[in-house]
């Protein structure tokens, strides 16, 4: 039952406001700036020993793995790092006792990331699961989680399964931070930025209408670059990734950064830039990458906390604590990429070549 959308997809990205209510529910503890994490199977002398965090997962979930490690470090100041799973298992990889490994998954049944588990369990790893689907294999092979709570993801398409993966992420980023050297008041900050998050996502989705007109500007483009820098860059990948499952209109994305290493060879009028500019300390940086991209007449749609004067479109965001903006950002490009499939006439909710769920190798 789509309930008057046209698709899942446009249903489950109108849906997130709730997904993320339903995800903090019950979990925050006020009393000691912390959050509650019930499956967890993790205590406070278990977490204060983790002196690494290996994040495995793939596609969307690597993405929101990738954002999940920056809290990470950045909340907790432990060490962490995301790579696709599949990478992970075919590699050899050093299993290390003091590493904490988190599965990522929407279907909890993707057969690369089980595998990256069972190997990870053989060798006497501790590996928790970020899963959705309850009780999937992920799930019970796993030594305990968080269950992300999106609800049921139709579309082929993740997108709210996304938002509150990342959302999980900033949960747990905070309960390791908690025991651990985040302050009380710290904590508190975060809380309160978790808490603004339903109505936030909320005022960007009533900004529809917006974001349907800009995609009939780009919808021409042949190709189109997404670029990010730190927070940012795992937002820009999961846009592109986003933009090509659904258009088939062919994006890259990079480190802002990296653009004049060679990409910059690519800038034209044919090739728009769609960028990620929050409003944090990198803000100076990130314009002057608009600036290089201007002066090779590219076309730039910005996604950022405020006009940017070298875009020729902003779409404006509210904002957040810095560390979890990159929850924000990329919503208005969901939907960018759904009006662009939608102007394109594709078929939005089971794209060519793919499956739901990947269950062989
Ligand atoms: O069920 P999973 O989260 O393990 O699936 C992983 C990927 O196959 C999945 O995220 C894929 O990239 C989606 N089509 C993204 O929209």
């Amino acid at each position: 039952d789509m309930g008057g959308h046209d698709t899942y997809m446009h249903k489950e990205i109108h849906e997130q406001a709730d997904a993320v209510d339903r995800a903090l529910r019950g979990r925050i503890d006020d009393r000691f700036s912390t959050v509650h994490l019930g499956g967890l199977n993790l205590d406070a002398r278990d977490a204060r020993a983790v002196r690494r965090v290996k994040i495995l997962g793939c596609g969307t979930s690597y993405h929101a793995g990738q954002i999940g490690a920056q809290m990470i470090e950045e909340l907790a100041r432990i060490p962490a790092d995301a790579e696709p799973a599949s990478e992970f298992r075919y590699r050899n990889p050093v299993v290390d006792p003091d590493t904490l490994y988190i599965a990522v998954s929407q279907s909890g049944e993707t057969y690369d990331v089980l595998a990256a588990v069972q190997e990870l369990k053989r060798k006497g790893a501790r590996v928790l699961g970020l899963v959705n689907v309850v009780g999937s294999a992920i799930a019970r092979e796993t030594d305990g989680g968080i269950y992300v709570h999106a609800g049921p993801e139709v579309c082929v398409v993740s997108t709210k399964c996304f938002t509150n993966m990342v959302v999980s992420f900033g949960l747990l980023a905070l309960h390791l931070g908690r025991t651990r050297d985040l302050s009380v008041a710290d904590g508190k900050r975060i809380i309160a930025g978790l808490r603004k998050l339903p109505e936030q996502i909320a005022e960007i989705l009533a900004n529809e209408a917006e974001i349907e007109k800009l995609a009939g500007e780009y919808a021409d483009a042949k190709s189109m670059m997404f670029i990010g820098r730190v927070r940012g860059y795992p937002v820009a990948r999961e846009a592109s990734l986003k933009l090509k499952e659904v258009s088939y209109i062919h994006a890259e994305a990079y480190p802002a950064s990296e653009l004049k290493h060679g990409p910059l060879a690519l800038i034209e009028p044919a090739m728009p830039t769609v960028a990620i500019v929050p409003d944090d300390d990198l803000l100076e940086k990130n314009r002057a990458a608009l600036e290089e991209i201007k002066a090779r007449s590219g076309r730039i749609l910005a996604v950022a906390h405020q006009v940017q004067e070298k875009a020729d479109h902003t779409i404006v965001v509210p904002k957040n604590e810095d560390e979890l903006d990159p929850i924000l950002m990329g919503i208005p490009l969901q939907l960018l990429a759904y009006y662009t499939a939608k102007a394109m006439g594709r078929d939005i909710d089971k794209p060519r070549n793919l499956a739901k769920s990947v269950t062989v190798e």
